[in-house]
């Protein structure tokens, strides 16, 4: 049984949307423009964050802004629903708060 984290989903459709290029967590990343910030990192990968307590993955949960489950930072240390934004070309997001001192 492999133990290599994959990514959480997988879109069906093909879609014609132009590819742009984002940053989750300094790492560049292609996603399509217009789709969710969560479709897109969970696409990619297999967590948004991690857990406040016990450092366990998160995916969201409602996928409708309601639950706050999927929380992502910008790199000013603004928070986003990963599930209620869209994809803009060179978002940089992360998977934790920053550091108050971190000037990324
Ligand atoms: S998944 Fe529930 S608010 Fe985003």
């Amino acid at each position: 049984m492999s133990t290599v984290p994959g990514p959480l989903v997988r879109r069906l459709l093909q879609r014609d949307a132009p590819r742009v290029v984002i940053e989750i967590d300094g790492v560049a990343a292609a996603a399509f423009a217009g789709e969710s910030l969560l479709v897109a990192m969970l696409g990619l990968g297999a967590r948004l964050r991690s857990h406040e307590l016990d450092g366990a993955p998160r995916a969201g949960f409602c996928l409708m802004g309601a639950c706050q489950d999927c929380w992502v930072w910008q790199a000013d240390g603004t928070r986003l629903r990963a599930c209620t934004t869209r994809v803009v070309a060179g978002m940089r997001v992360r998977t934790a708060a920053p550091d108050p001192g971190d000037d990324a």
